[in-house]
């Protein structure tokens, strides 16, 4: 069969219309198509409507088509945070942290990121390459489409590539598209302790013209952390990112305020992230320069910290982005029911508010809203279909995944209806 799908009679065509971030109220507003349709050609939306105006001069018979009647159609889920490519696993620690040892005390002895540097070095990139894989499996079958995925658990120059060059090969081989982030400053290893601006030096002179020159990351993160990197180094390493021809994105405001919210706002990252400590002005500054605030509840549960502040963001005109930050230490969960329940019960997002923040607004964080992130004409044919009438069924049935099929670039790559 080419690559010609309809899917017709939607309940509710939920297409999250936009090409671009949404702010404040916008982020309410679904732009939803009762009975719609949508017609993909080679992988791109050709049509959107309601189903018989849409497939009135459509010839159906060259088609794969997809009945959605009683069911809600949406566009795939962007998960624009998270660091899926790991060796090893860390689930002693989450016992020593449920017995009262804080992430950062653990991280503070060399365990923590450090732990997953070391699995990660001795790991080979066939090993990467099918843990990620099985992960990026488990991912596509809740609903996401795109995924971004960082470098970071390697912190010397070969499996910092290593992590990229896994995650390009993964990007080929696998339906989910992966966007990969250099975050070579993730931690301090034990010889660079004390010495953090040599490292920074060591990033900058040794490892990052690599990556940039060979097109292995799109973005450039640092972890803004008291006793990992402070705001100047954070600063001295984007600026140098930035000009290099990275895109920026910054771990900010996650365990104590220092000010990365304002910085990212400064240095006009595309995201900033975590921000559960993030001030009044860090947000203000956000909201006025456009920076996306991706939140990552999943974390803030794991680590039993106070959630983000999601509702003063968006009542103060932010475009906020959800996103699991699936990880082996901090939040080991890449469960987007998850972060729907967080979201909606915890943070008091609206339903409509969290469905745009994992959708145009996660692809607004990834620098792609004028190509994935809803359901456009010209856009990826990119679309999940979900079991139940409505979106409102995504947070309504609490951590259990409201998807049943997942189409990406046109094609039906999942399917629960048929794996039954
Ligand atoms: O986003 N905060 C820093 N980095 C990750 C956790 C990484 C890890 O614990 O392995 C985060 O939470
Ligand atoms: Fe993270």
């Amino acid at each position: 069969m080419p690559n010609r799908l309809i899917i017709k009679n939607a309940a509710q065509l939920v297409t999250c219309s936009g090409f671009k971030a949404k702010h404040g109220k916008a982020m309410s507003d679904l732009q939803i198509i009762n009975d719609g349709a949508v017609v993909i050609e080679k992988g791109i939306i050709r049509g959107v409507g309601k189903t018989r105006d849409t497939l009135s001069d459509v010839d159906e018979s060259g088609f794969s088509v997809i009945d959605a009647r009683g069911k809600a159609v949406l566009p795939g889920f962007v998960d624009s945070h998270t660091h899926f490519v790991f060796g090893g696993y860390r689930a002693e620690e989450f016992s020593w942290r449920l017995r009262g040892d804080s992430y950062m005390q653990i991280l503070e002895r060399g365990g923590g990121i450090l732990n997953t540097v070391r699995a990660t070095r001795e790991s080979k990139k066939d090993e990467l390459i099918k843990t990620g894989k099985k992960r990026l499996d488990s991912m596509l079958s809740l609903g996401v489409t795109t995924v971004e995925g960082k470098s970071g658990y390697g912190l010397d120059r070969d499996t910092e590539l290593k992590q990229l060059e896994v995650m390009a090969d993964l990007d080929n081989g696998h339906p989910i598209d992966i966007v990969r982030t250099f975050l070579g400053a993730h931690a301090v290893t034990t010889d660079y302790k004390g010495r953090e601006d040599h490292y920074i030096d060591f990033l900058i002179d040794r490892v990052m013209p690599e990556v940039a020159e060979r097109k292995l990351a799109e973005f450039c993160d640092v972890f803004c952390e008291r006793n990992v990197f402070s705001v100047a180094q954070a600063r001295r390493l984007l600026s140098r990112a930035k000009e290099m021809g990275f895109n920026l994105k910054i771990h900010a405001d996650e365990i104590v305020q220092l000010g990365g919210a304002e910085l990212a706002a400064a240095l006009n990252a595309v995201s900033a992230d975590h921000l559960l400590q993030a001030s009044d002005q860090g947000i203000h500054d956000m909201a006025e320069k456009g920076i996306v605030a991706t939140l990552l509840p999943g974390t803030a549960f794991s680590l039993r910290e106070p959630y983000a502040r999601g509702r003063y963001m968006i009542d103060h005109n932010c475009a906020v982005a959800l996103a699991t930050d699936l990880n082996p230490g901090s939040c080991f969960s890449e469960s987007i029911p998850l972060i729907f329940a967080l979201a909606t019960l915890y943070m008091n997002l609206t339903p409509e508010e969290a469905i745009t923040a994992l959708t145009i607004n996660g692809a607004a964080a990834l620098a792609r809203a004028h190509t994935i992130g809803s359901i456009d004409v010209g856009k990826k044919g990119d679309v999940i279909v979900l079991e139940f009438p409505s979106y409102e069924y995504i947070p309504y049935h609490i951590g259990v995944s409201a998807v049943e099929k997942v189409v990406k670039n046109g094609i039906l790559v999942f399917d629960r209806e048929k794996d039954e």
